[in-house]
């Protein structure tokens, strides 16, 4: 017979086949004609098999069947290898993978371990070594401390709490914890705690962790969809022994790769063969598709156990593998890990014992009730049984155990079949391994790739020959991989305290982001509370009482209606860029041509003559280039500044803001001063009708199309709103009846120090900075000048806590002004998030880590978002004003508005209206976004005036 079976394989096959652990002579070696050595007949007894015993040629052809089926080609191999290295790809590439392929699940592990990591941790380790949990106490001690063994005690997991409700489950973790703690003579407060958990999870972050499904034998109700870590700290709270900070959970081959032996590693693969089986490695996160990362890596678990793609395993499960799996507690589920798992093997030899005993092959065919038991042949079991030096005798002591009479034969036949089973296990192992390896060579785009794989579980630690099986195995499939296998200390649980310590440092650094970013976040009441500290401002600066807001009369009087005609010149200065606009108001709508011209800083901040006189040059040139000149065309000038207006061409510039300073233009009629310069420019004929603020412009712009628009809100370089309030509430005007515009200026509210409740000592850094320290404070916390500022000093003061960028100031990060605005819309992108923070902030030359890229862009949401409800509030002021002046029970008004910040950023607009919303619910508010911007209000306002002026003379 042995010819036959020698005939069937290729002649490397056959050598593959044969090698067994544990230096076990060639199965067939021992199988002359009468089969294994010893195999003699014998007749029927009590439990045996009733028909005779048989004969000595069939029962090696018994035994070769039946662990022929154990044998796994090298083709075979390679085939698992391809598929499950396919399916790995399939998972990672996010594609909707069916249930049968691996899960790879990330871990939020983002580095491995460097070394630095200090101080006391708690260990809690659940579902790696089956039937117990094990806790422990890990000093970790940095580079230079000398390594403290870590104290350690496990506790036995009684089969009802692990099949019972997922409370029980967690409320034992959480009394061995007290239990373990309540003998450790140590410090107890502030304990953090990394837990192990080794089952297949969703991770959103180190500390958040969904049970996707138990595996091994696991199946407590209620905990599956559901976050271990909470679980974990209900039942903490409950015990109410310690109070314990859980602040990291990891799967037990993350923990094992972490645990890595210093000095070996570091370990880029963790590999675990304990009662289950299970790998993860530090992947590209470019390539994991679920997370928002280009750069660095990310620890995946493979969850390779829930592999079982029908093709390649088909072929390789055994009737013994089916038989198992049906009687398992996951029926279908985990088909790899059930070949090789610790809690398994034992299982799959038992069944195979079981089976030849039966076939009459075994122990003279009888067989016993203990050997008809599930679970009755552990893993340690297999292990002393397959010892090549002590096993034989183990075999007797542990079959006899289990009431069987065991013949000389019986024992190496016994051998052979825990050697056969455990060498599947392995080069099945290994063929997990070697996908994982190649897929690691081939994200790297390493011809040749050097790794250290560091290994864990009982498997590795009680079967030797497992080890070797699985380094061979690895180096037919993989020969391109150069591979270091580094036992993991202590079980991995010095690997979890180090992702523990990762975790505790994220979690402090997260608190104090946290605590730094607090004030920037604004309840409702707060927002009410500028809301109604705007509204009273703005009655008092109606009534010309003291008040941060000055509540300018515009001398607008009413909102286009329509009528209006001609051709009118406007400027439009103080926001980012000035304009020169030749606005056409006919019946079919308004033509616009405009030229951007810049002010320089230098003129923008030199004498009030250099820059008119500037501004005059930029029409002339408009106008040769419109072929204008010479042409006297009614102008009007949106200057965007506080001006006390004494008619619509009278204007008194109370003080500059954003950036500009010129000298001799405050308290100076700016109508005057554009005159006056156009005076000296000879040869320039210009008729300056009209003055208005941009926040009017706007208002008027929009209320060309939409007649309810009655604000005018900006948010771009500065900040301000101008509404319709009736004329009988302003004091500085005669006159009951009709509107009249006011220029809320509310850029300085709060410059009585009604804001200084709001303001952090940032708003207060950047202010001592501003060229008008003391002034513009509400504008200073929301507008586009001042929010790139204020995100630049929080990331100087995290960065001085060692939360940013490992605490490395840089110099481009103490420059004023260098994280732009602009930034915080760019940052804020739904789209490209973490990327476009990565790419702005190296641009700043700073090195930062995922973590980092995180911060920065909370920052960011922190700041723009307390502007946005700011802006909010105010407009509520400003909607619920006007509703109330005319005692209507609900308004409905829009709101044009303009600026760059309002415009460009991808949440502001929404969160304004949200609050607006939130805050004046009886108002019904629209916002138009000017198209135009206010040059064309401005043209509008100059032909209303022209058309009133025109009516007046006839
Ligand atoms: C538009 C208006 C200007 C206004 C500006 C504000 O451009 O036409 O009158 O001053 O918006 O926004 P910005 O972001 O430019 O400061
Ligand atoms: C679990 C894995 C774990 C492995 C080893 C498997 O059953 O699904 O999460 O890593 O066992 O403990
Ligand atoms: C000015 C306002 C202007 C606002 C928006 C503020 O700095 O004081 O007049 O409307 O900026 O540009």
């Amino acid at each position: 017979m042995p010819n036959i079976a020698r005939e069937e394989l290729k002649p490397e096959e056959s050598e593959q086949l044969l090698l067994l652990p544990g230096g076990h002579p060639p199965l067939w070696n021992h199988m002359d004609s009468t089969g294994p050595v010893g195999l003699q007949q014998r007749e029927g007894a009590p439990g045996c098999s009733q028909e005779g015993l048989p004969c000595p040629s069939d029962s090696s052809e018994l035994v070769l069947a039946c662990l022929q089926q154990f044998k796994v080609t090298e083709t075979q191999l390679r085939q698992i290898q391809a598929s499950l290295l396919c399916s790995m790809e399939h998972a990672l590439g996010g594609q909707a993978s069916p249930a049968s392929s691996v899960r790879m699940l990330p871990t939020y592990v983002g580095s491995t371990p460097h070394g630095t990591e200090q101080g006391d941790f708690v260990v809690l380790e659940l579902g790696a070594t089956g039937a117990s949990l094990r806790v422990l106490w890990v000093t970790l001690v940095g580079n230079e401390g000398h390594r403290m063994e870590p104290r350690s005690q496990e506790f036995v997991i009684p089969p009802e709490v692990m099949l019972g409700p997922g409370q029980q489950l967690f409320d034992f973790a959480a009394r061995c914890l007290s239990e373990f703690l309540d003998a450790i003579p140590m410090d107890k407060k502030g304990l953090q705690l990394g837990f192990s958990f080794s089952f297949p999870c969703h991770q959103t972050g180190l500390d958040r962790s969904t049970l996707i499904s138990w595996t091994k034998g696991f199946r407590c109700s209620g905990v599956e969809g559901h976050d271990v870590v909470q679980l974990l700290r209900d039942a903490i709270k409950r015990q109410g022994a310690y109070s314990i900070d859980v602040v990291a959970v990891v799967n037990d081959t993350v923990g094992t790769m972490m645990g890595c032996e210093p000095g070996f590693g570091p370990c880029e693969v963790g590999l675990v063969v304990d009662t289950g089986t299970n790998a993860c490695y530090m992947e590209e996160a470019r390539h994991v598709a679920v997370l928002d990362e280009d750069r660095g890596r990310v620890c995946v678990s493979v969850e390779w156990g829930s592999f079982s793609d029908d093709g390649v395993l088909g072929p390789v499960l055994t009737t013994f593998d089916h038989a198992l799996d049906q009687e398992s507690l996951n029926p279908g589920a985990q088909r790899f890990e059930k070949m090789i798992g610790g809690l398994y093997l034992g299982e799959l030899v038992r069944l195979v014992l079981a089976h030849l005993a039966q076939q009459g092959v075994l122990f003279d065919g009888c067989t016993s009730s203990a050997l008809l038991t599930h679970g009755s042949i552990l893993l340690e079991h297999v292990a002393e049984m397959e010892d090549p030096l002590a096993g034989a005798a183990r075999v007797h002591a542990i079959l006899q155990d289990l009431g069987l009479s065991v013949g000389a034969s019986d024992a190496e036949l016994v051998q052979y079949v825990c050697a056969t089973v455990l060498t599947r296990a392995a080069r099945l192992c290994a063929a997990a391994l070697a996908a994982v390896l190649s897929r690691l060579r081939h994200s790297r785009e390493l011809q040749m790739l050097q790794i250290a794989v560091a290994t864990g579980g009982r498997v590795f630690e009680r079967h030797p020959s497992f080890l070797s099986i699985l380094q061979e195995t690895v180096k037919l499939l993989a020969p391109e991989c150069d591979v270091s296998f580094i036992p993991s200390v202590d079980g991995g649980g010095r690997g979890v305290a180090m992702v523990t310590a990762v975790a505790a440092r994220l979690a402090a650094h997260r608190r104090l982001l946290e605590e730094t970013l607090a004030p920037f976040r604004l309840n409702h009441e707060q927002l009410a509370v500028v809301q109604a500290q705007m509204r009273e401002a703005m009655v008092k600066g109606l009534r010309g009482e003291a008040s941060s807001l000055r509540m300018l009369p515009t001398y607008v009087r009413a909102t286009p209606d329509g009528t209006e005609r001609g051709d009118f010149l406007a400027l439009d200065l103080g926001g980012t860029n000035f304009r020169v606009l030749l606005v056409c108001v006919t019946a079919g709508g308004v033509k616009i041509t405009s030229q951007v011209y810049s002010i320089p800083e230098y003129v923008a901040q030199g004498s009030g003559q250099q820059l008119f006189d500037h501004i005059v040059d930029c029409i002339v040139d408009f106008q040769q280039k419109q072929g204008l000149s010479g042409q006297s065309l009614p102008l009007g000038f949106t200057f965007s500044f506080p001006c006390r207006q004494l008619g619509l061409d009278q204007g008194i510039l109370l003080n500059w803001t954003k950036g500009f300073n010129a000298s001799d233009c405050e308290g100076q009629d700016v109508v005057c001063l554009l005159r006056e310069a156009i005076r000296r420019r000879q040869a320039v004929e210009l008729n300056v009708v009209a003055i208005v603020n941009d926040t009017v412009g706007t208002m008027m712009s929009c209320g060309y199309e939409d007649p309810r628009c009655e604000v005018g809100l900006i948010v771009g370089t500065g900040t301000n709103a101008c509404y319709m309030e009736e004329l009988r509430n302003v004091a500085a005007v005669a006159g009951d009846s009709g509107h009249m515009c006011i220029n809320m200026e509310w850029g300085a509210f709060g410059d009585d120090g009604s804001l200084d409740l709001l303001r952090t000592c940032f708003d207060a850094n950047v202010d001592q900075a501003s060229i008008n320290p003391g002034k513009q404070s509400f504008e200073k916390m929301i507008s586009g000048m001042y929010l790139g500022e204020i995100v630049r000093h929080i990331l100087l003061h995290l960065t001085s806590l060692g939360v940013l960028f490992r605490g490395q100031q840089t110099q481009r990060l103490q420059t004023r002004d260098i994280f732009k605005t602009k930034f915080l819309s760019e940052i804020e992108s739904d789209s490209l998030a973490l990327r476009q923070v990565r790419a702005i902030l190296e641009d700043l030359g700073l090195p930062l880590t995922s973590d980092d890229a995180l911060m920065v862009l909370e920052v960011c949401q922190a700041v723009s978002q307390r502007a946005a409800q700011l802006c909010g509030a105010g407009v509520a002021a400003v909607v619920e004003k006007i509703r109330e002046n005319r005692g209507l029970e609900e308004l409905t008004v829009s709101v044009g508005v303009d600026g760059t910040l309002y415009k460009l950023h991808p949440h502001f607009s929404s969160l304004v209206a949200a609050t607006v919303r939130k805050l004046a619910p009886r108002c019904v508010v629209t916002f138009l976004q000017s198209e135009d911007g206010s040059g064309k209000g401005a043209a509008l306002v100059t032909a209303v005036a022209c058309r009133l002026a025109q009516t007046a003379c006839v």
